[in-house]
């Protein structure tokens, strides 16, 4: 029977220490705040909106709330984009996706500084993640705090996006080796299986990625020591393709007719085969919103730090 990965706590703790950092700043006359963009009023985007609202109070983060109607265009969207770039009292921004069918959302994306890209999916933001030029962060919880305190912010970095972060995090949290692990991961979307996977080889695991037109899902789960799925699709992984013993992290959010939220693993004889495994919900989810915050935190740390003239002391 396999242990939970309770998302709900880790995320309660790392919001804990968002919550002092932006005290800290407070003594520095900073205010920490958070754009959010939402286009349209697709209901998944505006649960995950109000989510990240009711969040942002909770650690006082400010949030700059920006809605613009379905029919936007381009130009409008990315006009906000560079109101946003520019506003001194913004420290990040995050976009809601799905945007509208005919807004190129790559557009949009690679239009934020990336200084202000805390969900990291600007190409700059994705290029130093593949170049392992911001993966310190996801080695030891407490290290970033370590180098805050020491008063150095490492100058070529962007931040990581925050589901795959939130999942590094999560078996970090539970001191599951990544280090010479066979990794699985279904999905390859730029949001989540894409940098999941290079963030689990940064971990020097053995990364084997699946997708859409993978032959027999089955023969690459089964050898796994860690699965990672983020299709959205309900019941993808069973339990006759899970290895004993395996590490299983639902990524999935799947909403049922009675709305009922589902990941993609069929969580009842799954956590019977797995050692760990994450609930849906309370497992990735909640753990996404606080390493949303944290990045936003660490936005506003690294500018006043490497501005301040604190630097020079
Ligand atoms: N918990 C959280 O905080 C959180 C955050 C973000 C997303 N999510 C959830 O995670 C899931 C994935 O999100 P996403 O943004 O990555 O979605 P996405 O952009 O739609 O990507 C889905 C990925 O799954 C693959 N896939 C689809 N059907 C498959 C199948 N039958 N077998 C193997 N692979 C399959 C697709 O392969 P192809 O590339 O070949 O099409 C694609 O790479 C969704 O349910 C989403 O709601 C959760």
């Amino acid at each position: 029977m396999a242990i939970i990965m309770d998302g709900r706590s880790l995320a309660e703790e790392i919001k804990e220490k968002v919550k002092e950092d932006v005290e800290k700043l407070k003594d520095f006359g900073i205010n920490v705040g958070l754009g959010l963009l939402l286009v349209g009023e697709n209901p998944s985007s505006l649960s995950y909106y109000n989510a990240t609202l009711k969040a942002c109070k909770k650690v006082g983060i400010r949030a700059y709330q920006f809605r613009l109607p379905a029919e936007s265009s381009v130009n409008e969207i990315l006009n906000v984009i560079h109101e946003i770039n520019r506003d001194e009292r913004i420290n990040g921004l995050l976009v809601l996706f799905p945007l509208p069918r005919k807004v190129n959302a790559r557009r949009v994306v690679n239009e934020i500084v990336p200084e202000k890209d805390i969900d990291g999916l600007g190409a700059i933001s994705v290029g130093r993640l593949a170049a392992d030029e911001s993966t310190f962060q996801i080695f030891k919880e407490g290290t970033y705090e370590l180098l805050h305190e020491c008063r150095f912010m490492p100058s070529v970095s962007s931040f990581l996006p925050c589901t795959p972060f939130g999942v590094i995090r999560l078996l970090e949290h539970h001191n599951i080796e990544m280090k010479g692990k066979h990794a699985v991961v279904i999905g390859k979307s730029l949001a989540v299986g894409k940098p999941l996977s290079l963030m689990l080889l940064a971990k020097e695991a053995t990364v084997t990625v699946c997708h859409k037109n993978t032959h027999d899902l089955g023969h690459f789960t089964r050898q796994a020591d860690i699965i990672c799925s983020a299709t959205g699709v309900r019941g993808l992984i069973r339990a006759d393709m899970v290895k004993e013993g395996a590490v299983v992290v639902d990524i999935g959010i799947n909403v049922l007719e009675n709305g009922t939220i589902v990941g993609d693993v069929e969580f009842e004889s799954v956590k019977e085969k797995a050692s760990y495994i994450t609930p849906v919900p309370g497992g990735v989810g909640p753990v996404t919103i606080a390493m949303l915050l944290e990045n936003t935190v660490r936005s506003a740390q690294r500018t006043e730090f490497m501005k301040s003239p604190l630097m020079l002391e």
